[in-house]
C-alpha cells in the first residue's frame, strides 16, 4: 500500500479497478466530498481514451506512447487497442514508482507493452529509452497522448512547447491526443473546499479549450476539434449523457502533416 497519495489509483476507485488500498480510498473520499463530479470526470476521460484508439486504429495507427499513464487498467490504452489489432505496441510512461511497479506486473506477460519509469519532462529519456526504441518503429506514425497528464505541468514547464517537442521527433502522420481540466468555479471551488479541510490538495493547472488549442501548434485538429471531453465522437446517446457541453474537460486529436 502506498503512504502517499496517488492520484492514479485514486482514479483506479473510481474506475472500480483492483489497483488502490485504503489510503487511496480515504483520500478519494475527501475529494469527492469536495467536488462530487470528479469521478464522473474520470470516467468520461477513459471512456475517451478508448474512443480516440479506437479512431487511430481505424486510421491506421499501430504504435502508442501514453505520457502520465496512471494504472495500465480498466480499458486503458493497450486493452482497447490490441483488442482491436493484436499487434499494437504501447509504451506507458509514469512518474509514480509504485503505479510503475503495478503497471510492470500487470503488462509482465504482454509483449507489446512496456512502462517506462521517467519524468515526461525529459522527452529525449522518453523516446530514447532502450525499450521504447525496441518497441516503437519511428519510421512509422506513432500516436502520443496525454490524458489528464498536462494539468500536473505547470506553465513554467511549457507543456505546449514540450507536447511539440514530442511530435517533432516522430514521423509525418503521427497523432497527438490531449485531454485537460478547464478552469471553473466547481473545481476551483472544490479545490479551496479541499485546502480548508483537509490541507494541500491535488496541484493542477486548469486550462482553458483555447489554451489546449494553442498546444496542437501545427498538427492538424481532427474533427470535432478540441471539444469538451463527451463530444469528442461519442459512441452511445448513453456516453454522450444530458448537456454534454458543460463537462469542463476539453479534448482533442491532431495529425502532424
Ligand atoms: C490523472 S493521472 C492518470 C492519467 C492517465 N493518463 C489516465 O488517462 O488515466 C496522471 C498521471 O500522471 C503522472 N504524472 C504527473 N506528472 C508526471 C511527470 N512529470 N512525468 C510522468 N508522469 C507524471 C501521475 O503520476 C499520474 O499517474
Amino acid at each position: 500500500m502506498t503512504r502517499y497519495p496517488s492520484i492514479a489509483r485514486v482514479n483506479d476507485c473510481w474506475l472500480e479497478g483492483h489497483n488502490h488500498g485504503p489510503d487511496d480510498v480515504e483520500y478519494a473520499g475527501r475529494i469527492e466530498l469536495c467536488a462530487p463530479h470528479i469521478p464522473y470526470l474520470v470516467r468520461a476521460s477513459r471512456a475517451l481514451t478508448g474512443r480516440m484508439i479506437r479512431y487511430l486504429v481505424e486510421h491506421g495507427v499501430r504504435q502508442f506512447i501514453d505520457l502520465g499513464s496512471g494504472i495500465p487498467t480498466q480499458r486503458h490504452v493497450h486493452e482497447v487497442a490490441q483488442e482491436l489489432n493484436a499487434g499494437c505496441r504501447v509504451v506507458y510512461v509514469d512518474l509514480d514508482p509504485g503505479v510503475v511497479a503495478d503497471g510492470r506486473a500487470i503488462l509482465s506477460d504482454n509483449d507489446n507493452a512496456v512502462y517506462l519509469h521517467a519524468d515526461v519532462r525529459d522527452r529525449d529519456a522518453v523516446l530514447g529509452d532502450a525499450r521504447t526504441r525496441a518497441l516503437i518503429d519511428f519510421t512509422e506514425p506513432v500516436a502520443l497522448l496525454a490524458i489528464e497528464t498536462l494539468l500536473y505541468l505547470p506553465d513554467s514547464d511549457d507543456p505546449g512547447g514540450l507536447v511539440a517537442s514530442y511530435l517533432a521527433a516522430l514521423p509525418s502522420g503521427s497523432y497527438l491526443g490531449m485531454s485537460h481540466c478547464g478552469e471553473n468555479s466547481q473545481l476551483s471551488e472544490g479545490l479551496d473546499m479541499f485546502s480548508r479541510m483537509f490541507g494541500q490538495p491535488p496541484v493542477v493547472t486548469l486550462r482553458e479549450r483555447d489554451e489546449l488549442e494553442r498546444y496542437f501548434g501545427d498538427a492538424e485538429v481532427v474533427e470535432p476539434g478540441v471539444v469538451p471531453v463527451l463530444l469528442w465522437h461519442p459512441l452511445t446517446e448513453e456516453e454522450l449523457g444530458r448537456n454534454p457541453e458543460l463537462a469542463h474537460m476539453y479534448a482533442g486529436l491532431g495529425r502532424k502533416a
